[in-house]
């Protein structure tokens, strides 16, 4: 199949209309979550009787791998899981398994909120997944309840980084989104705790992403203010990307005790080297966090499309790409009604 993806494409890997290559691929592989996080998933909204995809509806992991693949041909070298919640879905390692086997992807990883992770690691490492990054906003027992809709799972979370750092599972990542007023008073102690640790603890700017999440600019902290209140207590200083278009900044601890990111979408947008395409657990995909509308790849896979056919559209559909949604936030608030963006819990941030 590599051979024919590679007879088929052109010379050149497909580039956008302002100039980007395509080199992430994050997939959805689950529309659920076990988590009601309010920023994500409200559960006032979503509820017992919410209408989350049937299983058919969902890709299978053969037509999730025939994508990969097609997307490989197209420049793709990372790929990352996520959902909702992943490890809701059955079998993912055997995903993994499958997806470590395709030539051009060389780097493989998953973003998970830790609970079911204890479980999973040591497969997940077995069957080729690389690293893993876990969503874990405080470790204040209270305050992470109220962040997840009502799970009291940190000790769940902290031990499912244990098991994954056991399995050797390398690097790790936390992701703690922050909010003004709810979570920023316990960002330094989620830091202490894991300094010196294997464990590299990144601070997300609270995002307007989807359009349930009550989002206001003042509930962002930027990451300067962020980052100027833990130099206060652990002086620190910027390190270099590790990869062009990483939308982390890095800043390492002068006393060598590791170091921290932050991902800072809504003070200092990144979307000049945005390289990333995303598709959602029903087969669309979309060219940013932020799209109101995806291209239905489900429909012509299930119909029998060639691969020549499913790469035409996908080479289209990112040449026409000009998303660069972080960028114009302001402008485009300003100019409501927004048409409707996708939700997180959907594409998977
Ligand atoms: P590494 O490969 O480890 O560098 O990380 P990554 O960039 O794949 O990180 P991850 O998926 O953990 O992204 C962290 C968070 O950054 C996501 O959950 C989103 O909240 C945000 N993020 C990632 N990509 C984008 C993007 O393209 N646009 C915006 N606005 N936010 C993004
Ligand atoms: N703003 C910023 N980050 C978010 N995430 C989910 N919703 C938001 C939001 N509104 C993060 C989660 C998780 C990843 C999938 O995206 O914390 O780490
Ligand atoms: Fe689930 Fe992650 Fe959304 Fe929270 S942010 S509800 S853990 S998908
Ligand atoms: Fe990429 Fe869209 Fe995020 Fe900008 S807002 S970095 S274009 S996904």
């Amino acid at each position: 199949m590599s051979s024919t993806v590679h007879d088929i494409r052109g010379p050149a890997n497909p580039l956008d209309r302002l100039g980007r290559p395509l080199h992430d691929l994050r997939i959805s592989v689950m529309d659920r979550c076990n988590f009601r996080c309010p920023y994500c998933m409200p559960k006032e909204q979503f509820h017992e009787h919410y209408r989350f995809l049937k299983s058919q509806e969902r890709l299978s992991f053969d037509e999730i791998v025939r994508l990969s693949r097609l997307f490989a041909g197209l420049g793709v070298r990372k790929v990352r899981l996520t959902g909702g919640e992943p490890l809701l879905r059955a079998n993912l390692a055997d995903l993994v398994g499958d997806l470590s086997a395709i030539s051009g992807i060389d780097d493989i990883a998953l973003t998970t909120n830790g609970v079911l992770l204890g479980q999973h690691a040591v497969d997940l490492h077995a069957n080729g997944l690389k690293r893993v990054t876990v969503s874990l906003d405080t470790l204040d027992k209270e305050i992470f309840t109220r962040m997840s809709g009502g799970f009291a799972a940190v000790d769940q979370v902290l031990s499912g980084i244990e098991a994954a750092i056991a399995a050797g599972l390398a690097p790790i990542k936390i992701n703690a989104v922050i909010e003004r007023g709810v979570n920023d008073h316990t960002a330094l102690e989620l830091v202490d705790h894991f300094r010196g640790s294997p464990v590299i603890v990144r601070f997300i700017e609270f995002m307007d992403v989807g359009n349930r999440n009550a989002w206001r600019p003042e509930l962002v902290v930027p990451s300067r203010e962020l980052a100027a209140r833990i130099a206060a207590k652990w002086p620190m200083h910027p390190v270099s990307q590790n990869y062009r278009g990483e939308v982390a900044q890095r800043w390492r601890f002068d006393d060598g005790a590791g170091e921290v990111g932050f991902i800072s979408s809504v003070s200092q947008p990144f979307c000049g080297a945005c390289s990333r395409a995303r598709l959602s657990s029903e087969g669309k995909f979309y060219t940013c966090l932020f799209a109101t509308q995806g291209l239905d790849l489900r429909a012509p896979l299930r119909a029998g499309a060639g691969d020549a056919d499913l790469l035409q559209l996908i080479r289209g559909t990112w040449g026409a790409r000009t998303d660069r949604y972080s960028e114009l936030r302001d402008e485009l608030r300003r100019g409501e009604p927004l048409p409707k963006k996708i939700e997180m819990y959907y594409i998977g941030g």
